[in-house]
């Protein structure tokens, strides 16, 4: 293949892209042109959500795509307004039906809501759904380690993913650490910053013209040298392609820590905080 992506394997066995695409606002045909697009382009990892109400159309350019299904890896989330357990043994079973698939290669509870309380019953649903052969490998979003810790203390398994902001402006450098000793991949959301004025950033600026990059490739591989999947998001199969053209140079120690340093306590894009944040 044309633009090889390398692979982390999760502390289950299944293993994953370290760059994967983003979908929120990829929709109807449109989006399903984008999806199949970045497929043809080498991407096998697609980051959907039942909320972003396209489901449908990963699965649609999943079918278009030549690509065999088991070389992807489909990823969908449950929402917050679905965490009572039979609400989110249906809700995994309708993701399925919506994008017309057998099996999610990822499914992650998407926010913990912990004043809803409900999120290890939502994990119990998860746990199920891949004895029941619905999904292969089950995660969350956006949860701190306290909540994966009870996670692990009530069920007895723990996250294979947790999908959490991280960008420079929000470098998560605790969490990310607290995964790594717990053997948690961690998955960037938003990994350009929605395309903020990160995208304008001097340091970063300086830097890419070193290496004949563009800014976005070099917050990319940023990611994939702290270890994280990124999964930016774009509609354009030009900005596509330079998204994972990211393989063939490297950033030095000086350069990795001056992107770490642009991060600050209150870096994150739309202030949504898991503590305290909800979304159903
Ligand atoms: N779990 C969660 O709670 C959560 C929350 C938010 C997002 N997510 C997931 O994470 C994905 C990525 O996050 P995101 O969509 O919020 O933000 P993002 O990927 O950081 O940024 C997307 C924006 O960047 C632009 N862009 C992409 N590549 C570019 C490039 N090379 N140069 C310049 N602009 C570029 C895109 O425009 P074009 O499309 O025009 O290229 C789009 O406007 C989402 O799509 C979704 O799948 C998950």
């Amino acid at each position: 293949m044309m633009n090889k992506i390398p692979d982390i394997t999760l502390n289950d066995g299944l293993t994953l892209p370290v760059v994967g695409l983003g979908t929120y606002a990829l929709n109807g045909n449109a989006g399903a042109n984008a999806v199949q697009n970045a497929i043809h382009a080498g991407y096998r990892l697609i980051d959907s959500a039942y909320n972003y109400e396209n489901e449908g159309t990963v699965g649609e350019a999943v079918r278009r795509s030549s690509v065999p299904r088991e070389e992807l890896r489909i990823t969908s989330k449950l929402p917050g307004r679905y965490q009572n357990y039979d609400k989110a043994v249906t809700t995994i079973q309708e993701s399925l039906y919506r994008a017309s698939l057998d099996y999610y290669d990822l499914y992650l509870i998407h926010w913990p809501n912990p004043r809803q309380d409900q999120y290890v019953e939502a994990w119990q649903a998860l746990i199920d759904a891949k004895k029941w052969g619905l999904v292969r490998s089950i995660g969350v979003c956006n949860f701190l380690p306290e909540h994966i810790e009870r996670l692990e203390k009530e069920t007895g398994v723990k996250p294979s993913v947790n999908q959490i902001e991280l960008h420079p402006f929000f470098n998560q450098e605790q969490q990310r650490k607290w995964h790594q000793a717990n053997n948690i991949v961690t998955e960037s959301w938003s990994p350009l910053a929605r395309a903020n004025n990160l995208l304008q950033n001097d340091t970063i600026q300086q830097i890419a013209q070193r290496h004949n990059k563009s800014i976005s490739q070099i917050i990319l591989r940023w990611h994939f040298q702290l270890g994280a999947i990124s999964i930016p998001k774009s509609a354009s199969p030009v900005r596509q392609l330079e998204n994972i053209s990211i393989f063939d140079f490297s950033l030095d120690e000086t350069e990795m820590s001056l992107i770490s340093g642009l991060t600050h306590p209150d870096g994150r894009i739309n202030n949504q905080d898991p503590a305290v944040y909800e979304e159903f």
